[in-house]
């Protein structure tokens, strides 16, 4: 099996290229349904989600607006509890239907923050679509409208997501390995 080295930690492949874009396309699809004519604005949050991002609302076929919000909590391999703002919302939301577009909902605690934030810009309907989902590790009590794949609780980079910075130009998706 494909096999790639990041800093200290060995991953190896387990989703294709073409498994993401069946993922990608699914969630396309349903989106495409729910928001036609809804004016939507897609919120990516940044880094992660840029190249499913990308590759979503290139099949998103409705008029929509497109803004990013730059968010960071993981350090390393894990998530901490503290969830950084790095670069905020800009446009005015108010009374707007927001599809929040995210990599991966693992713990939850980042969505909830995105959450918080969107409804004290007062929208007027928030929708969560995630490439993945963790359900092992969800712990929260919202629901994610839209998920791509679920997976197993291990740690994944490529497609947008990275270790430590890295591996986020990998165009499949690799797990790490347990030694
Ligand atoms: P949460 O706040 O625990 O739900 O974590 C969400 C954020 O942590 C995501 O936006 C990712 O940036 C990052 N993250 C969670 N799981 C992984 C992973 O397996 N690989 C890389 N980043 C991850
Ligand atoms: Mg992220």
């Amino acid at each position: 099996m494909e096999k790639v080295t990041i800093k200290d930690k060995t991953f190896a492949v387990s989703i294709s290229a073409e498994e993401l874009n069946d993922a990608v396309q699914k969630v396309a699809d349903r989106l495409n349904e729910d928001v036609r004519d809804k004016n939507p604005l897609f919120l990516c949050i940044l880094n992660g989600a840029f190249m499913f991002a990308s590759d979503l609302l290139k099949k998103v076929n409705t008029p929509c607006e497109i803004s990013f919000v730059k968010l960071a909590s993981y350090e390393g391999t894990s998530t901490t509890e503290n969830v950084k703002t790095l670069v905020g919302l800009s446009d005015n939301l108010k009374g707007r239907t927001v599809i929040v577009v995210e990599d991966i909902v693992d713990t939850g605690i980042t969505m909830e923050h995105i959450i918080a934030m969107l409804e004290e810009a007062e929208v007027a309907e928030i929708k969560i679509a995630t490439l993945f989902f963790k359900p092992e590790s969800f712990r929260r009590s919202y629901k994610v409208d839209y998920i791509g794949m679920s997976i197993p609780n291990d740690f994944i980079v490529g497609y947008g997501l990275d270790y430590d910075g890295f591996g986020r130009n990998l165009p499949q998706i690799y797990s790490l390995v347990t030694e």
